[in-house]
This record gives C-alpha cells, sequence and structure tokens, in this order.
C-alpha cells in the first residue's frame, strides 16, 4: 500500500496540471481515469456516473460499457499496485508517444513547446536512483551522473526545474547576452533527421541578464526551501549531493551582444549578475553564429578575455564555498595551433574547465550531400561525434589530463558518453538527441553508460577519464 500513494499522487498531480494548464474541462467527455486516479470512492462514484450516462440501448451495448469499466477499473488496480520505479519507467516510455507529433511542428515551435511544458512540471520527475557507479566528484561538488543538458536548450532559464527533475547530472543555461536580443531572423533552425542532425544559426537569442537572474533569483530561493524540506525529513543534507539548483547541478553560459564592441565588458556584466545563482560558470566563445566570437579563442585575446573574467568573480564577495569554478566553451573547427593556445592559456590561468565543443560550421560527410547543407550556421548532432570527439582527446594530452573536460557534441547513446569518457571527459553533455529523442532517452544513456563501465571491470567514472589517450 506504501508504494500506492506517490504513484497516485503523481498522476493527480499531472493530470490536474494538464486540466489546470491546459484548459480543458472535467466534463462526462474526459476520460474516467481522470477521475480515477483521485481517490478510489470517487473513481468508482464517477464510474458510476458515467454509465448512467450511457444509454442502455441493447444487451451488446451494456456488456461493451461493462466490460470498458470493468478493463478500466482493473487497469487502474493494477497500475496502483506496481512500485514507483517501475510507473517512473512507465511515464518516461511514455513520453516517446508526443515524440512524432513534435517532429511535425516547426522546430523552434516544437522547442518552445517542450520548454514549456517543462517549465511546468508537464514532464515525468526521475524518481529512481541512479546507479551509484555514475555518482562523481568535480570541483568539489557532487554530480549523481555525468550527463548533462547543453547550453542552447534553456537559454532562459525558464525550465530549470523540470529539466534536472529529468534526471540530467546537470544542465547549462544560456548563452545568456548582457542586454536582450531577438537573434536571427527566423527560421533558424533546421533538422535534418535522418542523420540524427541539427544546423542551428540562432544567434544568441536571448533575453537578457537581468530576466535571467530575476528567474534564477525566484527558483533559487524556492529550491533551497526544498533542500531544506528534504532535510528535515531524510535526515540527509541534499545541499552537499548536488548545486545551487538542488540536487542537480548548474551551470550558467554567457555569451556576448552582437552589437557589443567590447566583449570582456559584456562577459564580466555576465559575471557580476548571474555567477550568485551558478555552480559553475561558462564564458562561451564558440558560438558560430556571432561575428567575430571565435576570434576570442586566439591565444591573446583569450588570454586577456579570461583574466578579466576571473578577476570579475573574484573581486566579488564569496562564502566558504569559494567563487564558481570557470570554465571556456570552444569550437571544434580549430586548428593544432589553436588548440594549442588554448591548452596553454587554460593551463596558465588556471581555467577550471573547457567544453569542447559547440557547433561546427563545417559539413562533413554524409551531411555535405543534404539538401540543407548550404543553410548557414553550425551543425550539431551525430555528424559532429567523430569531429568533437578528436579535438577532445587532443585537448586531453595537451592538458596533461590537468583540467576536468566536459565532452560534447554528438552523444546520443551511453556508448558514446562512454566514448568521450575515455576520450578525456569527466563530464558529458547532449543537446541535438535529446531534441529527437525526448526525455526517455535521458534514462537509458545512464543505464547503457553503467553497463559499458561494469562490463569493462571499471568501478567509477574517474578511473576511465581518458583511458584512450594513455
Ligand atoms: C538550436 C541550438 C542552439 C544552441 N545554442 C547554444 C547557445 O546558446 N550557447 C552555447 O554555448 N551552445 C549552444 N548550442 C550548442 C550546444 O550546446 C552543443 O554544444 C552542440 O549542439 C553540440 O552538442 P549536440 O551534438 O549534443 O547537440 C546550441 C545548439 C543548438 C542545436
Amino acid at each position: 500500500m506504501a508504494a500506492q500513494s506517490p504513484n497516485v499522487r503523481t498522476c493527480g498531480r499531472l493530470l490536474r496540471g494538464f486540466l489546470y494548464h491546459g484548459k480543458l474541462k472535467s466534463t462526462s467527455k474526459l476520460p474516467l481515469s481522470f477521475s480515477y486516479y483521485s481517490t478510489s470512492a470517487s473513481a468508482s462514484a464517477s464510474a458510476t456516473q458515467a454509465a448512467k450516462k450511457i444509454p442502455p440501448s441493447s444487451k451488446k451495448g451494456r456488456l461493451l460499457t461493462g466490460a470498458t469499466i470493468g478493463l478500466i477499473i482493473a487497469g487502474g488496480a493494477y497500475v496502483s499496485t506496481v512500485d514507483e520505479a517501475t510507473f517512473c519507467g512507465w511515464l518516461f516510455t511514455a513520453t516517446k508517444l508526443v515524440n512524432p507529433f513534435f517532429a511535425l511542428l516547426d522546430p523552434e515551435v516544437a522547442h518552445r513547446l517542450a520548454v514549456s511544458a517543462a517549465a511546468r512540471g508537464w514532464v515525468p520527475r526521475e524518481k529512481r536512483p541512479d546507479p551509484s557507479i555514475l555518482g562523481l566528484e568535480v570541483w568539489g561538488r557532487k554530480f549523481s551522473n555525468p550527463i548533462g543538458l547543453a547550453a542552447g536548450f534553456d537559454k532562459n532559464a525558464e525550465a530549470v526545474e523540470g529539466l534536472l527533475g529529468l534526471g540530467f547530472g546537470f544542465m547549462e543555461v544560456g548563452s545568456v547576452t548582457p542586454v536582450p536580443q531577438e537573434g536571427n531572423p527566423k527560421p533558424r533552425i533546421f533538422r535534418l533527421p535522418e542523420l540524427g542532425a541539427i544546423i542551428n544559426r540562432c544567434g544568441f537569442n536571448s533575453e537578457g541578464i537581468q530576466a535571467v537572474a530575476k528567474r534564477l533569483g525566484a527558483q533559487h530561493g524556492k529550491r533551497k526551501l526544498d533542500e531544506s524540506a528534504s532535510t528535515n525529513s531524510t535526515g540527509i543534507d541534499e545541499g552537499k549531493r548536488g548545486g545551487k539548483a538542488g540536487p542537480g547541478i548548474l551551470g550558467v553560459n554567457l555569451g556576448k551582444n552582437k552589437s557589443s564592441e567590447d566583449a570582456a565588458k559584456d562577459y564580466v556584466q555576465g559575471v557580476h549578475t548571474l555567477s550568485q545563482y551558478a555552480d559553475y560558470l561558462v564564458i562561451n566563445v564558440s558560438s558560430p553564429n556571432t561575428p567575430g566570437l571565435r576570434q576570442l579563442q586566439g591565444r591573446k585575446q583569450l588570454k586577456d578575455l579570461v583574466k578579466k573574467v576571473q578577476a570579475a568573480r573574484d573581486e566579488m564577495q564569496w562564502g566558504e564555498e569559494g567563487p564558481p569554478p570557470l570554465l571556456v566553451k570552444i569550437a571544434p573547427d580549430l586548428s593544432k595551433q589553436d588548440l594549442e593556445d588554448i591548452a596553454a592559456v587554460a593551463v596558465a590561468l588556471q581555467v577550471d574547465g573547457l567544453i569542447i565543443s559547440n557547433t561546427t560550421i563545417s559539413r562533413p560527410d554524409p551531411v555535405d550531400k543534404h539538401l540543407l547543407s548550404q543553410e548557414p550556421g553550425g551543425l550539431s548532432g551525430k555528424p559532429l561525434f567523430n569531429l568533437s570527439t578528436s579535438v577532445l582527446k587532443e585537448m586531453y594530452i595537451l592538458t596533461k589530463g590537468k583540467i576536468p573536460l566536459i565532452g560534447c557534441g554528438g552523444v546520443s547513446s551511453g556508448e558514446d558518453a562512454y566514448k568521450k569518457i575515455r576520450a578525456g571527459a569527466t563530464l558529458v553533455q547532449l543537446y541535438t538527441a535529446f531534441a529527437y529523442g525526448g526525455p526517455a532517452l535521458i534514462p537509458q544513456i545512464k543505464a547503457e553508460l553503467a553497463e559499458c563501465l561494469e562490463m569493462d571491470g571499471y568501478k567509477s567514472i574517474h578511473e576511465v577519464v581518458g583511458a584512450d589517450c594513455r
């Protein structure tokens, strides 16, 4: 019986949320199961009511109605006996049903819908604990798993709680620009579904740092409350397991305005306004859709920029936890010399981490033959995997494994994540595969990754980092 109530409550919450937000009316036209989940008494009452409304036309009709009601009640009764983990698995699997519907919509409309759904909590919440082999500590923070949501999905921090609740070990909001800006004209996101890829030229559409700070401020306060509530009820200090966003870790990715003449000033503004909410900060100098941005990856430019941003962060008042780690996100389209320069700056200035990589302006085979290959913008997804993984490997070797690296680009399975870790990544991020696969992909990737580690006899992620570079 103890296992029943959370399921029933979850269902009730989802349905109530759906009814309330979707402005649907609970009339006799709605399925019986809606009221079934509230209480069993009301369930049978509504079942009787509904049964009354069906005209007792023929014996066949009465039999059919009786059988349907019986099936629904039996189904409901069965659902209420399964344990929470099984029920949670069902919810995640069920999300696959909406993927074909999303695929019919314009990519940006679909994306908007997905973010809104997550912001309203209309997505499943991961209740199953992560396999313990996936837990790791980076920058003094405990991650329950190394799989994160990459920047660009929740640019304005609208859905942090819902997205982290899907079971990501961490997520990154942004890129956020100081002043709100529209980004490039639409259409600016193009699907290449047969290749598991996307071309985008969003150009930092952002509501700006003030809007994001306001949202994170409100959520942050709420999460802190949630955290103390869970500490009280379980006796475990949840805060130590996660970051400022509760049990998950939250990164804030900073960008610059298109019209800004002084890039460093933009990033410093981002640090001043947003770093208090961030478990880590990212200087994004690798988007291909903001003119001149990638030039900031040059040795001198990067050195000047990182120094200024680090100084801005360190001048602020920090508690005993200290300032958030500062990472740099780089492009995959860099020469050997560029990579050596970046590695030298990163090591010399003790940059806390590198994210490798952003999207590519190249069009590797077979993308070059695709109808949309000539659309300007950055390519992400499966065709980016090899390129971004070889840059990751190169950077791991150049930095001698001294700097935590986040591997990003084309990850769509646990095996891909495993390859990134073997190539030098301590943490892994994805965007495009999640956009195609939806919430069900997250538990799948985690389970597959745990299996890869176990099959090769490893006991932890840290043991594997850079295994292919040794
Ligand atoms: C539509 C779209 C928007 C993106 N916006 C950002 C962004 O604002 N900032 C950023 O650093 N990366 C952005 N990215 C890049 C992703 O964070 C990631 O680095 C890249 O897509 C490679 O990962 P993937 O192959 O798993 O998608 C964006 C990617 C896509 C597809």
